[in-house]
């Protein structure tokens, strides 16, 4: 049997995310996850915080806490918010726990003895009134070629020229002012990547069926030629490099952090007994979410890393890649705080409306906007009018005319044989989309499930049957209420509340064909015999209550938005 291994990309401990950030990995690997726990699948789904790094560190100060202590309470923080949220994982670490310390010093030795680091010396600029050397973006001065005056060390944000700090005029640093800096000579090691180039590209290219904006960014760095990248950074705050005159000096957190995928299911296996955690990373189908500034960093320097132990751990069997989420077209801030960020959103609405919206919006083949009034449109149409007003129909219908137990009427006919049918093509095609991890695909089907129920209850339509024929009308009734049992299993993915709200209004019994039931095969849950004649039920509360005008003129007064937009 495969197990299935699914990580999304780690997000960064300083600064609550946005919806950008979780569109683009979180919630399409927690979609995946569970989907394929709902199949029976085995699934270990993993996540954590990025902790290390000179953000963290300069966030920390900013907080005036250690930096230590600033990351436990950042990590509590998001935990909580994608707990909101509904992410499944299997755990959510941290990059800076004990686990990975080990293990990142352990690729260190590894890739050392693989003589795959080497040492070399560089030139870099020292501060002595902040007591360290400024990684380049932390030197700031006037740019030698268009004269702005706050360009940083390693690029020029307003002429784009790439910067060295030593090229700027009256250069200070970032962190105090200070304007007495020094260049010093400070030992870094670099790892060797560019010699395992033709067996990346060979990986890369025996990819089949990858997506074309994975493979395309991974093909572009490699056509450019792979350079050797510096592993190592003089800071405080990061795991240590074990290595004789190497003391005050870490490694660069993008060497730590993907290994914190292997650190972090250490993690989880510390946790409680019987955990193998060695051989899912032996032995799995693995899969990877990120948005497409990450891809180069998992489908080539990562790679490269575990290419260069001669080690047995897991390649990824796939990189799934996102595009951006815009904010009218705009982009997510978390410096300007430009856009919605998670915990926001868990304010205003539940995490269903949210979900619904950003998978059936995902950023795929191209970059996907976000707007109030799109927001607001999609949510009344899709879960408010589709969904919720089907289940409520249904319910209180049946209730108002058969009373609180599920109607018996007439056997199953022709529309149900075709409605099953019809079913039956449209949860193999959902099925396939997120096999395929096609998302905004997936919400496409799934949208097309409830539809479906919608069309068969307006052409039965119970409020005339009952007029002629009350057992006609029970036979719909009761069809309606197994649509929405199976709605609550096929929904789940996506829109885990609601769906366990749907799931949960019947009084079953064991050897009713819906207790417990699981999503099978599309055949078979499309045969609308889960819930028998007979059996209690309950009307739930609206599952979702429209938006209005006013709450969009609210939220885009909030959130700030572009005026005629
Ligand atoms: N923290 C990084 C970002 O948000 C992602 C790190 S993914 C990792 O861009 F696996 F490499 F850790
Ligand atoms: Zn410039």
């Amino acid at each position: 049997m495969t197990r299935y291994l699914i990580t999304s990309a780690l997000p960064y401990i300083n600064g609550i995310k946005h919806l950008g950030n979780l569109v683009g990995s979180m919630l399409p690997a927690d979609v995946y996850a569970r989907y394929l726990r709902q199949r029976g699948e085995e699934v270990l789904y993993i996540c954590a915080t990025d902790e290390h790094g000179t953000p963290a560190e300069l966030a920390a100060a900013a907080a005036g806490l250690p930096v230590a202590e600033y990351c436990r309470q950042q990590h509590e923080l998001q935990a909580k918010i994608y707990e909101g949220f509904e992410l499944s994982f299997d755990h959510f670490g941290r990059s800076s726990s004990p686990e990975n310390r080990e293990l990142t010093q352990h690729f260190g030795r590894t890739l050392t003895a693989a003589d795959l680091i080497e040492e070399r010396v560089i030139k870099q600029v020292y501060s002595p009134a902040d007591g360290r050397f400024l990684p380049d973006r932390y030197v700031v001065g006037t740019c030698p070629y268009c004269g702005y005056d706050a360009a940083r060390g390693d690029q020029c944000e307003n002429c784009t020229r790439l910067l060295d700090p030593v090229q700027l005029i009256d250069p200070r640093s970032a962190v105090s002012g200070s304007r007495d800096l020094e260049v010093r000579d400070s030992k870094h090691l670099y790892f060797r990547q560019s010699r395992l180039a033709p067996r990346i590209r060979e990986w890369i290219e025996s990819r089949a069926g990858w997506p074309t904006l994975t493979t395309s960014i991974a093909l572009k760095w490699l056509n450019e030629g792979l350079e050797d990248r510096g592993i190592t950074r003089d800071l405080e705050w990061g795991v240590p490099v074990e290595r004789e005159g190497y003391e005050g000096k870490v490694y660069y957190v993008w060497f730590d952090a993907p290994i914190e995928y292997i650190g972090a299911t250490k993690e989880w296996a510390d946790q409680a007994p019987g955990r193998d955690w060695r051989s899912w990373w032996e032995d799995s189908h693995y899969t990877q979410f990120m948005a497409k500034d990450n891809v180069p960093f998992h489908s080539i320097m990562f790679p490269a890393m575990i290419m260069g132990t001669g080690e047995s751990w897991k390649l990824a069997d796939f990189i799934k890649g996102f595009n951006w989420l815009t904010y009218y077209g705009g982009k997510f801030s978390t410096s300007r705080g430009y856009g919605i960020f998670m915990d926001a959103a868990l304010e205003i609405l539940p995490p269903d409306y949210w979900r619904y919206f950003l998978i059936a919006n995902a950023p795929e083949s191209d970059d996907s906007s976000f707007s109030w009034e799109l927001f607001a449109t999609q949510v009344n149409k899709d879960l408010a009018d589709t969904l919720g007003n089907f289940v409520n129909r249904v319910l209180t219908f049946s209730r108002k005319r058969f009373g609180d137990t599920v109607p018996e009427g007439n056997p199953a006919g022709e529309p149900e044989r075709k409605l099953a049918e019809e079913l039956t093509k449209i949860l193999a095609d959902y099925e396939a989309a997120l096999e395929g991890k096609h998302f905004r695909r997936a919400a496409q089907h799934l949208k097309a499930a409830w539809s479906a129920g919608n069309s068969y209850l307006e052409l039965k339509a119970p409020w005339m049957e009952i007029k002629e024929n009350p057992e006609a009308a029970a036979l719909t009734l009761r069809t309606g209420m197994n649509l929405i049992h199976l709605f609550g299993l096929i929904s789940e993915p996506l829109i885990p509340a609601t769906a366990r709200t749907m799931q949960s209004l019947w009084d079953l019994e064991e050897s009713d064909p819906g207790y417990g039931a699981r999503w099978a095969e599309p055949e078979r849950i499309a045969q609308l015999d889960w819930i028998p004649a007979g059996r209690g039920f309950r009307v739930p509360e609206v599952l979702f209550r429209k938006l209005t005008d006013d709450d969009v003129a609210t939220w885009r007064e909030r959130f700030g938005a572009p005026e005629n937009a």
